[in-house]
């Protein structure tokens, strides 16, 4: 098949040192608890993709993370294989970048572990995230959902990455990933980079089409306020359709109009626009064809996409090999951190 080409990730291992020193890392996930919305893709993917030729990129699938709120078993197993095919479709290519699976790689739990000792309760507590999701799960706040943030610093920094790229709801996260960095290092002697978050100026948190002063979310219970991937086309044109603006008529970028703000910052992540273009292009139209028009260029964004999901998502031999590749180049690499981190801190070498 047309995508059947080789893996050749290693050149995350045996690229030349000189090389290694030249090209900053770039590492990030994404959880499979359902197909991604165009938020993850505008405010995440979307730059993954971009930055495979420019930067050491390794991207992962979350599962572990998603194991905070309760899942079904089989349908999990399903939804990250799943996730793993979008990935690949949204143009994470192979060839360039690690890509792997969370839980193939067992030192990312081990220096959670490790973190988890260095994380003061008070910090964790202050977690916007946790604070949420305790809500929202209120008969399963769970350890991990705790410490959820001790994860996603070790998924971090056992890549020694220099940028991640995620939205503005991940900020936080790296915020915390950064001070247990440096605590680390003060305590033990230098051991990790300290990485930066890299959120995009256009798109870090696209809103629900429903209620935009919300973040649009896998797992929003009102069917029209997500777009996800996969959607066909008549269904992306109708939930722009449906979107909720305001009682004016001007297709402008100003405060207050959390509506068509958000689908000024949709329309110009997809086409590359400026929002001055976007404004003129639109004087003296209505709403209607405003809306249309953004939904006609996301199905159009969105449509290679799902067309190469299909064929992906069709070839599981492939996407084995593909995971399996990376789950070894990414174990190999991750090692040498979880080696030193554990002489730094006093555990018996085998
Ligand atoms: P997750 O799976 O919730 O989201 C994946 C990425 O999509 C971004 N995102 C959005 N961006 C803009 N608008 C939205 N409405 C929107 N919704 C989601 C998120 O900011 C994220 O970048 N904890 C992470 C996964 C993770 C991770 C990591 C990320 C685990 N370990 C290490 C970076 C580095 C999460 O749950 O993302």
């Amino acid at each position: 098949m047309a995508h059947r080409r080789a893996l050749r990730n290693e050149r995350w291992i045996d690229m030349e040192e000189t090389e290694k020193k030249e090209k900053k890392i770039i590492l990030s996930g994404i959880q499979p608890t359902g197909i991604f919305t165009l938020g993850n893709y505008i405010g995440a993917v979307k730059n993954w993709k971009k930055m495979q030729d420019e930067y050491n990129c390794a991207y992962f699938i979350a599962d572990l993370h998603s194991l905070t709120i309760r899942q079904d078993p089989a349908a999990l197993r399903k939804q990250s294989l799943n996730a793993f095919a979008l990935l690949l479709a949204c143009g994470i290519d192979p060839e360039k970048s690690l890509i792997f699976i969370q839980s193939h790689v067992q030192t990312h739990a081990e220096l959670c572990w490790v973190l988890s000792c260095c994380s003061q309760f008070g910090e964790l507590s202050r977690m916007t995230q946790f604070k949420d999701k305790s809500a929202k799960h209120a008969d399963n706040v769970n350890a991990g959902l705790f410490t959820y943030p001790a994860l996603m610093a070790a998924d971090i920094l056992l890549y020694q990455a220099d940028l991640v790229p995620v939205g503005i709801d991940q900020k936080q996260h790296l915020e915390f990933t950064r001070d247990i960095a440096t605590r680390f290092n003060n305590v033990y002697g230098n051991t990790f980079k300290l990485p930066e978050p890299f959120i995009p100026k256009a798109g870090a948190k696209v809103a629900s089409l429903q209620d935009p002063t919300k973040k649009m979310s896998k797992s929003d219970e009102n069917a029209n306020a997500s777009i996800f991937i996969l959607d066909e086309p008549n269904v992306i044109i109708n939930k722009f359709k449906r979107a909720v603006t305001d009682s004016e008529k001007e297709v402008c970028f100003r405060e207050g109009k959390d509506g068509i703000n958000n689908l000024m910052t949709i329309y110009s992540a997809v086409t590359g626009k400026t929002m001055e273009q976007i404004e003129l292009e639109f004087a003296g139209r209505g709403y209607g064809d405003f809306k249309l028009a953004v939904g006609e260029a996301v199905a159009e964004e969105l449509r290679p996409i799902r067309e190469d999901f299909k064929r992906y998502s069709e070839d599981k031999a492939y996407l084995e090999q593909v995971y399996r590749k990376g789950a070894q180049t990414a174990a190999a690499i991750s090692a040498r951190t979880m080696a030193k981190v554990k002489k730094k801190v006093g555990l018996l070498a085998l």
